[in-house]
């Protein structure tokens, strides 16, 4: 009886390991079981991308990869460089503003889940992604890792990001929160931004990730805020994300964002990562010990200058963040480079890709007709997987644009292949190389000389320009020295479309780029960083294999002087010395709420292209909106109902979009705002009957003085639209007090 009495209680399962009790009682269970230095290592890396868990309990490690396009290639245990591994090429999924020019949050779920199913398959559990800082400035170098400019926007397509990853057992880690809208300083920026600004512009799509998404993780942001770091603000992660939106989750520092251990203790900080990390300075034994949340922490608790209080609400958030993900027994395995993520791969993109302009129907390319295509352009050739960041990849494979396009043309046409210019040869980020070698020592004259030649001789020309991944262009750790593409590509153009008329012009870059070449070109192509299937993708919309329905998720300023941040706020902002005499960079965002197509609609400006501007191959007609209900309530549901057709000739996908006007308002509000988006599938003649309804959210504006979300009594107008400046429907309706 003894006997099977012990055998009984040996065989009992500890609560913290019994997936059939709630999870905060299993939390309970294994705080209680653990020691102060367990708590302390538990909250600080013990390498680049782990932290070490409780080993004596079992408790994992927890793992974390970049992020946000791809997982990352294993690096050493504590340096950048490559681990060298033979099984890590990951699947590359377009750049996230490919994502967001979708519209369509089912492309995003996809997104998330075929991204977090690589995530899982390599054994980690926190992804670090998406990214979801707002596009303030079309230089910032990392604006390719974002959703755009307008939060509603980002906010949908984070959330189903969120659910996708998460389906997987794979936390995201939402980044980076908040304000962290440039690179150039990026350590020292210090954005001045009133509440209202902070809580309608910079905000929403993170508390919508926080909170419908329920994201198990955050990263703070490298720069200050109100005079403190971001990632240890306690305005942004006390106040606010746990605060306010009652978030449950674990802030992750973002690597090396930490500087002290008394205010990241105290600012709501939960985990330490990338402090120090090649393992030779700082410390003789462990240099991970010297983290500020290591040995500096825990003398601080035995001598009292800290209590255990902030510690154990660290170590439950970041027990939870291991119990949702590396601890769940359930969750799926995962896999990797499989079939369904290549299919991911090409449809986001092609979804993503945005038909700027399209005179004359010069797209898609009659293959029946034409039978010599000029191709000129570094873009056509260079692998754009590799660079940028962190957020590089080492991806199975990629497929150039020339690639792409000579597969799919095939013996229909033939291609004749330019250089035009020579731009960025270099193909290698962390010991991770594309393996091209793009030398090309001759002259800018022989390049422009061979070019115009090959154009001349061509039925059309499609040139494959824009930005890549080097240093001041898309790229982490800079911004970008101005709007003009580099290597004199605008004069390039400009030289081509003289040579030969019917040249479409490819962008291939993941924020706005000055045209000053528009009206001399019929047709242009947004193109993103596409990833593996970049060429496929397309070669598929050009010949019109798939009829294009992106919109663009941000404004095309035909220059700087369009875009709020650089007309009336600063930036890069101006040094000044801080309360403990540190030197960092005020940058006052003096344009307020008005990013974006705010600002250009407040000044009655014409961009190069609107922000939700996108061509198809066919056309829409939009019937006039209706509403259910001209009068109601702001606790009522109102429903605005539009119809629209297919008037063309093929089937195509149309994203209606939703702006509502606050017609009479105490506070100065933009002329509209996107409040609703439908992405519709539509055959030929078919017509969709698309309803958006219309709740207080969507009406209210942040007042600072209440510290509330208030939606005023009054008149409002709905419209629809087939971008923010062609605007289709109006119906007005009016909010009873
Ligand atoms: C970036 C993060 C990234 C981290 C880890 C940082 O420099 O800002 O976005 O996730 O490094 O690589």
């Amino acid at each position: 009886m003894a006997i099977c009495a012990t055998l009984g209680a040996m065989a009992q399962t500890p609560v913290y390991l019994d997936e059939s009790k709630p999870l905060d009682v299993r939390v309970e269970d294994a705080l209680s079981r653990m020691t102060l230095r367990e708590k302390i290592n538990l909250i600080h890396a013990q390498s680049k991308f782990s932290s070490p868990g409780v080993p004596r309990l079992g408790i994992p490690e927890l793992w974390c990869t970049d992020g946000p396009m791809g997982v990352r290639p294993e690096v050493l245990w504590d340096e950048w460089e490559q681990a060298k591994w033979t099984n890590d090429s990951c699947t590359a999924f377009p750049s996230l503003t490919a994502l967001a020019a979708t519209w369509n949050p089912e492309m995003a779920y996809l997104y998330g889940k075929s991204i977090g199913e690589e995530a899982r398959f390599r054994n980690k559990s926190v992804l670090l992604g998406p990214g979801i800082n707002i596009y303030r400035t079309p230089l910032n170098g990392r604006n390719f890792e974002y959703m755009g400019e307008d939060p509603y926007l980002s906010g949908r397509m984070a959330v189903q990001y969120v659910n996708g990853v998460q389906s997987n057992g794979v936390a995201v880690c939402v980044k980076h929160f908040a304000l962290n809208n440039n690179e150039i300083n990026r350590h020292t920026s210090n954005p001045i931004v009133d509440d209202r600004t902070l809580y309608e512009i910079y905000l929403p799509a993170f508390k919508a990730a926080a909170t419908e998404g329920g994201a198990w993780s955050f990263m703070g942001g490298y720069n200050l805020f109100r005079g403190e770091h971001a990632s240890y603000n306690p305005i942004l992660m006390n106040d606010i994300l746990k605060g306010e939106w009652g978030w449950d989750g674990a802030v992750i520092s973002d690597w090396g964002a930490v500087h002290d251990t008394r205010t990241a203790v105290t600012g709501g900080l939960d985990m330490e990562f990338g402090s120090w990390t090649n393992g030779l300075t700082n410390g003789a034994s462990n240099a991970y010990d010297n983290y500020f949340f290591a040995e500096p922490y825990l003398k601080g608790i035995q001598d009292g200058t800290y209590s255990t209080k902030e510690l154990d609400d660290k170590a439950r958030r970041v027990l939870r963040l291991t119990m949702r993900t590396a601890m769940d027994r359930n969750r799926p395995f995962g896999s990797m480079g499989s079939d369904e993520h290549i299919s991911a791969c090409r449809e986001i993109a092609e979804e993503g890709i945005v038909l700027l302009k399209n005179d004359k129907q010069t797209l898609p390319i009659d293959l029946t007709k034409t039978k010599r295509i000029a191709v000129v352009g570094e873009n056509a050739i260079k692998m754009m997987t590799v660079g940028g960041g962190s957020s590089s990849l080492k991806a199975r494979y990629e497929i150039t644009p020339l690639d792409g396009l000579r597969a799919r043309v095939g013996d229909s046409a033939e291609i004749v292949y330019a250089r035009g210019y020579v731009g960025d040869v270099t193909g290698e980020y962390n010991g991770v190389v594309t393996g091209q070698d793009l030398t090309d020592n001759r002259t800018p004259s022989e390049l422009t000389e061979e070019a115009v030649n090959a154009a001349k001789n061509a039925d059309i020309v499609l040139f494959f320009g824009g930005l890549n991944k080097s240093p001041h262009q898309d790229a982490e750790d800079f911004d970008r020295e101005t709007m003009n593409l580099p290597y004199g590509q605008n004069e390039l153009i400009s030289t081509l479309a003289k040579a030969n008329p019917n040249i479409v012009v490819i962008n291939i870059s993941g924020t706005g780029v000055a045209m000053p070449w528009v009206k001399q070109v019929p047709a242009i192509v947004q193109g993103w960083y596409l990833g593996n299937e970049t060429g496929n993708s397309l070669a598929s919309v050009l010949v019109g294999d798939a009829n294009p329905s992106g919109k663009l998720p941000y404004t095309y300023y035909a220059s700087l002087d369009q875009c709020g941040a650089h007309k009336l706020g600063e930036y890069p902002g101006h040094k000044s010395i801080d309360v403990l005499g540190n030197e960092v960079y005020d940058i006052p965002y003096n344009e307020g709420i008005y990013v974006g197509y705010r600002f250009i609609d407040k000044n009655n400006l014409r961009p190069t292209f609107p922000f939700g501007h996108g061509l198809s191959y066919t056309t829409f007609k939009y019937g006039k909106a209706t509403i259910d209900k001209k009068e109601g309530t702001a606790d009522e549901t109102f429903r605005v109902t539009v119809p629209v057709t297919n008037t063309g000739k093929r089937e195509g996908k149309e994203i209606v979009q939703l702006y509502i006007a606050d017609k009479e308002s105490n506070l100065e509000r933009p002329r509209k705002e996107l409040k609703g988006f439908r992405k519709v599938a539509l055959k030929p003649g078919e017509t969709a009957e698309v309803t958006f309804e219309i709740t207080r959210d969507a009406l209210s504006y942040f007042d600072p003085e209440k510290h509330a979300w208030i939606c005023e009594p009054g008149d409002f107008e709905a419209i629809v639209g087939a971008s923010s400046t062609d605007l289709r429907s109006r119906v007005s309706f009016r909010v009873k007090p």
